[in-house]
């Protein structure tokens, strides 16, 4: 099952090596997490939908059990994500009488989510994904239009960060996003973080999700979104990255393994990577995935439903690939 060198013991001296886990996974993966990851990351677990599906109810199982596990082998744990578009109830956003919430209630509402939720894990969870994926991709507007947006304003974002760190002054409050290295989308996202800073927003890193393939973004586009965000004076992490075996917009279904060619691409493309993230090990404390093992991936069913995908550091038998060995060696 595994080489003989753990790939977290390899990274000690740089950065955390994380594995985004769900409920099946610390069961089906938990051999390999074990020796090779020492960060976890709930991939759904501790989403607003999953922990607080109605105003008066909270769901903690399946985020505790994570939580334990984390606590029981050693592991750090990042909190992913209190703030976001996506898997957040409507209760949220409703006032209960078929109109919207106004200001003044979401902003309550959000604070008591953040309050319960970042105190409960607050001896386990070091860091929080406070806010995900604001910015859009597309257009000169910055501020994705989001239910938060229209409900509270655009201080919703400084509200997050403020209502954690009242919870949890010990914990690092990242801004988090995908994109992150396109330069149109990176310079939102700098001058974001950058006002934030100038207010006395308690942010103290960005997450960079880096969803990559094969092809995108390039090695130059990377390093100059380290750069930029760097010279914020904030720490940086690579929150969820995979790195798919097809380009975005290819919609082909019929592969049932991976190309020898994809496999040799993708080791060359692990093998930069890795060698640009130890030149920035100062400020990038951690690398997680988004899964441990191809055997089970996000990237199965997005963005092309049905179309098996190869994105992981371990085989669908969860082995390591070649390119394990090649970036430890390095
Ligand atoms: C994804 C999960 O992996 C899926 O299981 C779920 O259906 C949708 O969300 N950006 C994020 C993550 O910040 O929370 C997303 O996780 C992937 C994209």
């Amino acid at each position: 099952l595994q080489t003989e060198v753990s790939l977290a013991k390899a990274f000690q001296d740089d950065f955390l090596i994380g594995a985004a886990v769900n409920k099946r996974t610390i069961v089906s993966q938990s051999d390999l997490l074990k020796e090779h990851y020492n960060s976890l990351t709930a991939e759904n677990e501790m989403k607003f939908e999953s922990l607080h599906p109605e105003e008066h109810r909270y769901t903690f199982e399946e985020a505790d059990r994570i939580a334990g596990f984390a606590r029981e082998n050693g592991m750090k744990l990042r909190g992913h994500t209190l703030v976001w578009h996506n898997q957040t109830p409507d209760w949220v956003f409703d006032d209960g009488n078929g109109g919207k919430a106004g200001r003044d209630l979401l902003l309550d509402r959000m604070k008591s989510h953040i309050e319960t939720v970042v105190s409960r894990y607050k001896d386990t969870i070091y860091c929080w994904d406070v806010v995900n994926e604001a910015v859009t991709d597309e257009g000169a507007e910055w501020m994705r239009p989001t239910k938060w947006l229209h409900g509270i304003g655009e201080d919703y974002i400084e509200q997050a960060f403020r209502f954690a760190h009242e919870a949890d002054p010990q914990a690092l409050l990242f801004y988090n996003d995908y994109n992150e290295c396109n330069p149109g989308k990176r310079e939102k996202i700098y001058f974001m973080v950058k006002s934030l800073l100038e207010k006395g927003v308690p942010v103290h890193g960005i997450g960079l999700q880096a969803h990559w393939n094969l092809y995108d973004p390039s090695l130059g586009q990377i390093r100059e979104a380290i750069e930029r965000y760097a010279s914020l004076g904030v720490k940086l992490q690579m929150t969820e990255m995979d790195v798919s075996m097809f380009a975005f917009d290819d919609r082909r279904t019929d592969l049932t393994e991976p190309t020898s060619e994809m496999m040799r691409l993708q080791e060359v493309r692990y093998k930069q990577f890795f060698e640009l993230f130890r030149e920035y090990k100062e400020v990038l404390t951690s690398v997680t995935f988004w899964g441990a093992a191809d055997d089970y991936t996000w990237l199965d069913h997005f963005p092309v439903r049905g179309r098996k995908n190869w994105p992981l550091l371990f085989d669908t038998d969860q082995r390591p690939k070649d390119a394990v060995k090649t970036i430890i060696g390095q």
